[in-house]
């Protein structure tokens, strides 16, 4: 039932702010953060290893800058069809975490069994919670974003973002790395975001707009600094699944190490950047581009829209919200630019060609 939506990718949009609010919900019980079972004891756990593939690949990504950055553990992040046959060593101490919404992708799970008697702790993060995954870890984390049709991810990726960013603020806690007061912030960060993805959801008319001018591309640029990095993979990973245009993503302090070769007036490059302390040196890879004749499509909040002046091709406003909420706001913004533009090119938006929802095969 698509709910008066044309496609389930845009009722699932559409339902982010409550499935979101929901995980947020059922991990948050006043100011504490519970797991479930015996739950994860962060104090015994020197490093994470954490392996997934496609999107929920993207979403353990930007999980490294929250448990590095919040909770001070070091973070290793793999490709699961990479991870498995390097066979990698497993250090003392080592907790190692696999995400994926079916809980059946065969290379996930042969990471998983590779891991067992050698990590500490298997945990996972997944929607479908019979799955063999979940089954064959030590703990695992629901992500309850309800069934997902579309073949192009986009609620369960917000919502395993949203379990894995509370994840970090749980190990931050117990190691004592983020004061009483940084985590009371973090966490009302978070009790705002379903609202904020709300308002973010309001941008659908412009984006459309929008899209129908991105529809004539061939080929795309994503660019993003520090949480915004995997974010732009993600955005062209949804660009390239549903609208077949050939879409990059590029560390935006990589641009000069190369893909700036790309740079015309007929190859559009999306910047993600919310106004964050890194926002300056992202407006000037952006001033690269446009002083090569590059349309910028800039998301940011208004602030971030005014600093980066008129000369940008498109813009799609955010609302401003804390900088450790951003890569599950920006999420929204990315799904819906891929959604109408593949709605524009006449796509097959639910079943896109090649693909398969549950890739149960190596
Ligand atoms: C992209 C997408 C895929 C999956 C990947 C992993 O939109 O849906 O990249 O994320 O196949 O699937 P799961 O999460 O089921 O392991």
């Amino acid at each position: 039932d698509k709910a008066g939506h044309k496609h389930f990718m845009s009722k699932e949009i559409a339902e982010q702010p409550a499935v979101v609010a929901r995980a947020i919900e059922h991990y948050l019980q006043g100011s504490d953060i519970v797991l479930p079972g015996d739950g994860i004891d962060f104090t015994k756990i020197d490093r994470l290893t954490l392996v997934a593939c496609g999107t929920a690949f993207y979403a353990c990504l930007t999980a490294k800058y929250w448990f590095e950055q919040l909770a001070r553990i070091p973070v290793e992040v793999d490709i699961a069809s990479e991870f498995r046959y390097r066979e990698p060593p497993i250090p003392n101490r080592t907790m190692a975490l696999f995400v994926s919404q079916s809980g059946e992708t065969a290379d996930t799970l042969a990471a998983l069994r590779y891991c067992k008697e050698k990590a500490d702790k298997i945990v996972s993060v997944v929607n479908v919670t019979t799955s063999s995954i979940a089954r064959e870890s030590d703990v695992t984390l629901p992500i309850f974003a309800g069934v997902e049709v579309g073949v192009a991810s986009t609620k369960a990726f917000t919502c395993q973002l949203t379990v894995l960013l509370l994840l970090a603020l749980k190990a931050a806690k117990a190691r004592g790395a983020q004061s009483d007061a940084e985590l009371a912030t973090h966490l009302s960060a978070l009790q705002n975001l379903p609202g904020a993805i709300n308002v973010a959801l309001g941008a659908g008319d412009s984006i459309r707009r929008t899209a129908r001018k991105l529809s004539e591309a061939r080929d795309v640029l994503f660019l993003g600094r520090g949480l915004m990095y995997p974010l732009a993979l993600e955005g062209a990973l949804k660009l390239k699944e549903i609208s077949y245009i050939h879409a990059e993503a590029y560390a935006s302090g990589e641009l000069k190490h190369g893909p700036i070769a790309l740079i015309d007036k007929n190859v559009p490059v999306i910047v993600m950047a919310p106004r964050d302390s890194l926002f300056d040196k992202t407006v000037s890879n952006m001033q690269e581009v446009m002083a090569r004749k590059g349309k910028v499509l800039l998301m940011s909040d208004s602030q971030g829209l005014k600093e980066a002046g008129d000369d940008v091709w498109e813009e799609i406003e955010m609302p401003a919200a804390p900088e450790i909420v951003t890569p599950i706001l920006y999420a929204v913004p990315a799904q819906l630019l891929a959604y109408h533009t593949a709605v524009a090119k006449g796509t097959d938006v639910d079943q896109p060609r090649n693909l398969a929802k549950s890739v149960t095969v190596e």
